[in-house]
């Protein structure tokens, strides 16, 4: 069973090998300590099987919106769903800190993600162009609306049914 717990400066050595195995353009240690270092407007996660740090997820408030700075699954453990049970801690912390939507990147090329975020109500909205600057690949830019409507419930009430 995945818990996910708050992310702290101890969890970093974990999170940095995930971060450096899963993207071409790693977070350094001081971006992440930075982030875990504000007081408001961020809520980052662990995902732990067990004892093992297998995945995380940040959260970046503005307003209405809660835009997901980061998600990432170890390779090992990829593909048995950690990423969806990440995703739904995302949407259901995003709503109980009062946000309305959510809002992400991600890389044209990364179909896996986006077939994950579609099913949680993410479209596409529009392109930045050369976003990774470490590949020059561009990023969609998607956004779920209304995630704290009574429709919104019910797809993450059908998601978490899916949960092993
Ligand atoms: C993208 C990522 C977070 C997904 O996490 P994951 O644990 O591998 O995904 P899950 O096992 O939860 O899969 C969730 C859904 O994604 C889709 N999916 C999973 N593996 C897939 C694959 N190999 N090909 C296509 N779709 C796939 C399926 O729709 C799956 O639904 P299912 O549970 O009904 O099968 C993870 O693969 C990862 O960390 N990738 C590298 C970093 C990254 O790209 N992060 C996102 C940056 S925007």
């Amino acid at each position: 069973m995945i818990e996910l717990l708050p992310m702290r400066r101890r969890d970093l050595r974990k999170v940095m090998a995930i971060e450096q195995a899963v993207f071409p353009e790693p977070w350094s240690h001081a971006i992440f300590a930075s982030e875990l270092s504000l007081r408001t407007g961020r809520a980052y996660r662990v995902a732990r099987l067990g004892r093992e740090t297998v995945g995380y997820l940040g959260l970046m408030f503005q307003d209405e919106e809660a835009h997901v700075t980061t998600v990432a699954v170890a390779p090992a453990h990829q593909g048995r769903g950690v990423g969806k049970e990440l995703m739904l801690g995302a949407a259901r912390i995003a709503r109980e800190l009062g946000a309305r939507h959510l809002s992400l990147e991600v890389a044209v090329g990364n179909t896996r993600a986006q077939t994950l975020y579609r099913r949680f109500g993410f479209v596409p909205v529009g392109v930045r162009k050369r976003y990774y600057q470490a590949t020059g690949e561009d990023a969609y830019v998607m956004w779920a609306y209304d995630i704290d409507s009574p429709a919104y419930d019910e797809r993450l009430a059908r998601i978490a049914e899916t949960v092993r």
